[in-house]
Formats: structure tokens, sequence, C-alpha cells
């Protein structure tokens, strides 16, 4: 059973499609133990309560410093005796110490086909916006491997979603989480629970 601590900021809309696809038996042999969010405030930690999973905010403000709230995160994850950790909207810089103790074992969702639209800056509604001022057709979400930079790990999945004319940055927001980040970060765990994802080279692959 893979055990999945996921770390949230916002609305949960991603985290509950993990919800509904473990229910679902779309995703197979994995559990989430436990939710974090930075914001007390935070929709996706009603959510994970209403599915009967442990919900915690861990704020930045509640600590003295950032080492000691890194700290504390660290350790939230490692007493969930966490195997994977899923980003589904954390707005949260991750601590290197983190990174470097769960390497390959962190995966994130960004709404857009990296590489394009990515790296600093590139958050929320911002992507969208960049992506109608390019006028590119085709945009996307990619779920990928996290490591010391900003969106550069492995790409697990990515999926393509059409630009229409007249999106607004919203339409487009979310008819790429509808489309693309809702079915792709839910296969992509399922994939690493069936054992299926290795990292060679930098690059993934997934056993048939
Ligand atoms: C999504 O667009 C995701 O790609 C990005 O943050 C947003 C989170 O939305 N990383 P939600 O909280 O899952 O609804």
């Amino acid at each position: 059973m893979l055990r999945i601590t996921v770390l949230v900021s916002g609305g949960g809309t991603n985290l509950q499609a993990i919800i509904d696809a473990i229910a679902a038996g779309d995703i197979h042999n994995a559990s989430i133990v436990r939710v974090i969010s930075n914001n007390p405030n935070a929709y996706a930690l009603t959510r994970a309560q209403n599915a009967g999973i442990e919900a915690v905010c861990i704020s930045p403000k509640s600590f003295p410093d950032r080492e000691q709230f890194h700290k504390a995160l660290l350790q939230a994850i490692d007493e969930a005796d966490t195997d994977l950790v899923v980003l589904a909207g954390c707005m949260v810089v991750l601590p290197a110490e983190l990174i470097s103790s769960y390497r390959g074992r962190i995966i994130n969702i960004h709404p857009a086909l990296i590489p394009s639209f990515c790296g600093k800056g590139f958050y929320g509604l911002h992507v969208h916006e960049a992506v109608l001022e390019r006028g590119v057709r085709v945009t996307g979400a990619t779920v990928h491997f996290v490591d010391e930079g900003t969106d550069t790990g492995p790409i697990i999945l990515q999926k393509a979603v059409d630009v229409h004319d007249d999106d607004t940055p919203e339409t487009l927001q979310r008819r790429v989480m509808e489309e693309a980040e809702w079915k792709i970060m839910p296969q992509a765990i399922d994939l690493i629970a069936q054992g299926r994802v290795r990292i060679e080279d930098g690059r993934t692959r997934i056993d048939q």
C-alpha cells in the first residue's frame, strides 16, 4: 500500500480528484494518509476532513523562522510514514532537506506543457495569461517529479488541451483542470503505486 501525503495551499480540486479516483478504484493500492496545508483557510483541508483524512495546517506564521517551519513540515511528512509526497496546488517552496530526503518520491502538477510556460513566476492564472498572450493553440498539464529546480524534474505524464479564441485565463484554467489535471494526476499516482515508474538518466520510463 502506497502511503501518500498531499501538500496543498488552496481549493484542492486536484486533491479531490485523487480522493475520488481512490474511492472509484482507479488508483490501486494507495491511500492518502495525511493532507498538509500551509494556509489555514484552504478549502482543501475541508475536502480532506469530509473524506475522513487527517488534515493538518502547518503555517510558516506559527514559527519563529523559516528553519523551524521547514523542520515541522518535514517532521509531519516523516511521521505519517509517507512513501509519496504529492504537491497538489502547494505554494510552498520546498526545503532542500525535504527534496533530498524524498528524492524520486515527490510529484507535482503544473498547468502547462513543460518546458513551455514554466519556471519562476509561472503559477496559477499567470500561466494561462502567458499562454493566451503568446497565442499558442495547444496547452495542457504536466505531472513531474520534483527536484531542486522550478518545474525541472523528470516528466511522468502530460496531456494536451486546446486553446480557444474566446478563452479568458479563467476559462482556460478550468478546461486545463477538467481535461488534463484531474486525469493525469490520478493516473500518475496509480502508475507509481503499481511500481511502473522508473527514473533513468534524468528521464522517466513507464513499464508496460
Ligand atoms: C492547479 O492549477 C495546479 O496545476 C497548480 O495549482 C492549482 C491547484 O488547484 N499547481 P487546486 O487547489 O488543486 O484546485
